[in-house]
Order: C-alpha cells, then structure tokens, then sequence
C-alpha cells in the first residue's frame, strides 16, 4: 500500500535558504563602553564567546543556510558583530560608516571583505551608516532606525543606493539602541517593541504591521527581538520565552541560541549576522497604508 504524504496544515510557514556573513569572534573583548550593555570592569570568556558563536554557525548551516566567515581585526574587539558591516541586497553593498571613534577602523575593514565577495557594486557610506543593525529589509520595504546611531541622512543615501523606499524610525531607549536590537523582520511582518521607538514611529509601525507580535519588556531586555528568521525558522535567544512563545502561535519554529558571552556586548544572534540579500521581489506589496504614506515626506 502506498502512503501519500499528509497535506501541508493551511498556513505552513516555509523557509527558503539564506547567505549570511560572520566574523569569528577571535578578538572579542570589552575594552570600551559605547552602548549601556558594556561594562569594561566585567570579565569576558572569549573561548566561550567563540563556542558560543561556533553553535550559531553551526545551527545556520544545520538548517539550509549558506555561512561566509570572515576574519576580525585585533585591534576591533566589535567586529564580531557583522550586521553592522554593511547592508547588502542582490549584488550590491554599501558599506557601513561607524558612529563612534571605537569601532571606525571596521567600516574600511568590512568594506574590503564584503569587495571579496564577487558583487558588482561595493560602495562606502558616505553618511554615519551601522548597517544592518539600523536598516532592516522587510518586503520591498526598508525600515531604518535613528537616534543614536545611524543618521537620517544615511536613510536617504540608501534610498538612493538600493532605489528602494526607506522609512525612518526614532529610536529612544538607549538600551535599544540599534533597530534590530527593538525590531525582528518575520517576512511579511514584524516583532517589535514599541517603547523602544518614539510615540510617533510607533505609531506608524502600528498602522502598517496591525497584525506585528509585541514583544515584552522582558523579551526586550535580553535582546530576545535581535533574532534572524528565514520564514519559518527564527534564530533567536534562548532567554526570551514569551516572545517564542507568541512565534510558535503564529507558524515560527523558534530556536534558541545561547550567546550570552556576547551579550556583554550588546549583542545577539542578528548583531552576529549579516544577510546577503536576495534582490527584492519587485513584485511584493508594500503594506496598504504605507503605500500611501509613501507619497508624502516620512518627517
Ligand atoms: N558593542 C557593539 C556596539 O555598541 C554592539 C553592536 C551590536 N550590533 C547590532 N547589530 N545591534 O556597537
């Protein structure tokens, strides 16, 4: 007798397989405070930051993706957390222009690693630009955050690079200091915390993602919303249960890493990585309300 395999449940969440791009943590350190996470009296395990970070690769790659690994600098204890490199969709990068003096050293570096990877363009940021920590590719859509790090006029250069719509959202908790450390994309919506973002840009997160999870203040002070999804499977912090919880009720599978070590940091499974960008769906829709909202100034 034949057994046909069972249909799909309606609504199944499919992943499809990603490129990442990771810098081994080989000179990890706290040396310096530039974020409210990063306390330079306590002790950092590097060998445990490493193994840690060696899981993560590990359980990309378990699950279908791709993992490009590139070196550190010795002298650029931060580099570990490559989505701060770059932004990089289809085969072009721009790449990343650091606020603070600590980590300026890594955009030139990031720059030259990402010019190795065969793109067509490669260009570096002409304005104070964190990469993926401050702009998140939603869609067709870009969601670009402010306040303390990358500048709005960096929202307007990679509006022009990429020729994709960008929105700017203010950033106010100092602990959320980075978009992707306040909000995760989910493909074709999001989770957030809206205390993290001024009444306004809340506002405006609210009005486009009705349907967006909302994460808790405990999610958010283990950096639970700095995870990566790949449409089904969602990498994130072990230490963040509600917020698994409310993915698991809406088709994600979610998996929990532990990168504690880099925690003393300020960062987590997305600081770690780097997307390398499939070319936008030209074809994907912008939510409804922000279609309109399109056609005026964003501030
Ligand atoms: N110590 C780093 C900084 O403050 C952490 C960066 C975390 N990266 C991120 N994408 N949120 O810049």
């Amino acid at each position: 007798m034949t057994t046909l395999p069972a249909p799909a449940p309606a609504g199944l969440r499919r992943f499809t397989p990603r490129r990442f791009l990771m810098c081994r943590p080989d000179h990890f350190d706290v040396r310096y405070a530039i974020n409210p996470w990063m306390d330079v009296s306590a002790p950092v395990d590097r060998a445990r930051a490493l193994a840690q970070w060696e899981t993560l690769r590990r359980t990309f790659e378990s699950h279908g993706h791709t993992v490009h690994v590139v070196d550190g600098e010795p002298d650029q204890p931060d580099m570990v957390f490559a989505a701060n490199g770059g932004l990089v969709i289809g085969d072009r990068a721009l790449s990343a222009r650091f606020a603070t003096p600590e980590r300026r050293a890594e955009g030139p570096a990031y720059h030259h690693r990402l010019s190795r990877l065969g793109l067509t363009e490669v260009a570096a940021a002409a304005e104070i630009n964190e990469g993926e920590g401050d702009f998140a590719v939603v869609g067709r859509l870009i969601l670009a955050g402010t306040g303390f790090r990358s500048s709005p006029a960096a929202h307007r250069e990679v509006e022009r690079f990429f020729g994709l719509p960008v929105l700017t959202l203010d950033l106010v908790d100092p602990r959320l200091y980075h978009l992707d450390t306040a909000l995760m994309p989910l493909g074709d919506t999001i989770a957030y915390y809206p205390p993290a973002f001024s009444p306004a840009s809340a506002a405006l997160l609210a009005h486009l993602f009705p349907d967006a999870i909302i994460a808790t203040d405990a999610d958010a002070e283990v950096l639970g919303l700095n995870g990566v999804c790949d449409g089904h499977h969602v990498f994130l912090t072990d230490r963040a249960p509600h917020l698994a919880a409310r993915l698991t009720e809406r088709g994600f599978h979610p998996i929990g890493v532990d990168l504690s070590e880099l925690l003393k940091a300020g960062g987590s499974v997305k600081c770690c990585t780097l997307e390398l960008h499939s070319p936008p769906n030209l074809n994907a829709t912008v939510p409804p309300p922000h279609a309109a909202r399109l056609r005026t100034p964003a501030h």
